[in-house]
């Protein structure tokens, strides 16, 4: 099965598949996701396998109405109820005390739950027909950057996987995830929804540190490798001059190697003028729009693995607004494959 178009049929025909057991991947506002009726464990465990994703890492479920979270959380929080107020359908999960309805290979065994409800038309569709929750990882094997387009999809899982075609997503970036179950709510990975954003509404909110004595056990998929394009990647740290002398210095000392440049359109000349023919350069966009960089973020990491480089040298970006989660998921990808970052 390929990658069909988001017709009434089609999505009649993923909910169909979801609702008897199945799996099948279909397009949100932030990634595609890989779907699966979140009520049945044995449907759960078919995501975990085509991913090759870690059991000890859970899984986000998909509601449509909020009248529904009753359905996956045992309670919800003052602090849950503002933020849903304010953000849902849209990019932001939070992490709920879980109804014991939900099976624990979602929850990986925790007594938490991780629930969103999305804005892509879509997405709401398929959940409104399938009639259930969809427990619904990003649909890219384990370790790889999320898709962001439905090739990105057939790319990693071939076409036997039954994949709705939404074009390009909007955001390019998962959800913000909050866990709302301490006090006060933190945030366990940046996202569509920024710090700055959240804060308005919940001042006392917080990031949580890499350095947090409970941090991996609290969001395990943080300590996993992630987003990861096939070569190396390093980050030149720094701003403006400084940091393009860092990815001039980092190119000089990458003798022999082709080396692709994840950059911004304002550093196109200065790459150019090195003139040195091992180099291929990408631009995310300007840097006056950095929710268009995001957007790109993942494409261009897979555009890499389609152009052979042997490296790559990422500039940074201010880590504020998006560019926080932008920054959060090149750290990540720049981590040593087999380190638990
Ligand atoms: O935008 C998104 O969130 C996309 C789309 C498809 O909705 N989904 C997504 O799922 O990014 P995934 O599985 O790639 O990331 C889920 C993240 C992981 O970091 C996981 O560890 C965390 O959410 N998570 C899930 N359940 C959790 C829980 N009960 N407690 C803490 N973290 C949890
Ligand atoms: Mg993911």
């Amino acid at each position: 099965m390929p990658i069909v178009s988001a017709t009434e049929k089609n999505i009649n025909k993923a909910a169909a598949i979801i609702r008897e057991g199945g799996i099948a991947a279909f397009p949100t506002e932030t990634v595609y996701g890989l779907g699966a009726n979140a009520f049945d464990a044995k449907a759960v465990k078919k995501i975990f396998k085509a991913k090759g994703r870690p059991q000890d890492n859970p899984v986000i479920v998909h509601i449509v109405d909020k009248r529904d979270l009753s359905l996956v959380a045992a309670s919800i929080p003052p602090v849950a109820k503002k933020l849903i107020a304010k953000f849902w359908p849209g990019p932001l999960t939070l992490i709920l005390p879980r109804n014991k309805n939900v099976p624990s290979i979602v929850s990986a065994g925790l007594d938490t739950v991780a629930v969103r409800m999305p804005a892509h038309q879509i997405a709401r569709a398929l959940i409104k027909k399938a009639g259930v929750p969809v427990a619904a990882p990003s649909a890219n094997k384990s370790g790889r950057p999320s898709p962001t387009d439905a090739h990105h999809v057939t790319r990693d899982f071939g076409k036997t996987l039954f994949i709705l075609d939404g074009g390009r997503t909007k955001i390019g970036l998962e959800s913000t995830v909050v866990d709302c179950t301490v006090s006060p709510p933190v945030i366990l990975r940046h996202g569509g929804v920024t710090f700055e954003e959240l804060r308005h509404v919940v001042p006392t909110v917080r990031i949580l540190k890499k350095g947090d004595v409970n941090a991996p056990a609290k969001s395990p998929g943080m300590k996993y490798r992630h987003y990861a394009p096939k070569a190396p990647l390093v980050i030149a740290e720094g701003s403006g001059a400084a940091m393009r002398k860092n990815i001039a210095q980092l190119i000089r000392s990458s003798k022999g190697k082709r080396v692709g440049i994840l950059a911004t359109e304002e550093s196109l000349p200065y790459y150019m003028a090195l003139g040195d023919r091992r180099i291929i350069t990408l631009a995310l966009g300007s840097r006056n729009n950095m929710r268009a960089c995001a957007r790109r973020l993942f494409a261009v990491l897979r555009k890499f693995d389609t152009l052979n480089v042997d490296l790559i040298i990422t500039e940074s970006f201010p880590e504020k607004g998006i560019g926080a989660a932008m920054m959060e998921r090149l750290r990540r990808a720049s981590a040593p494959p087999d380190s638990h970052y």
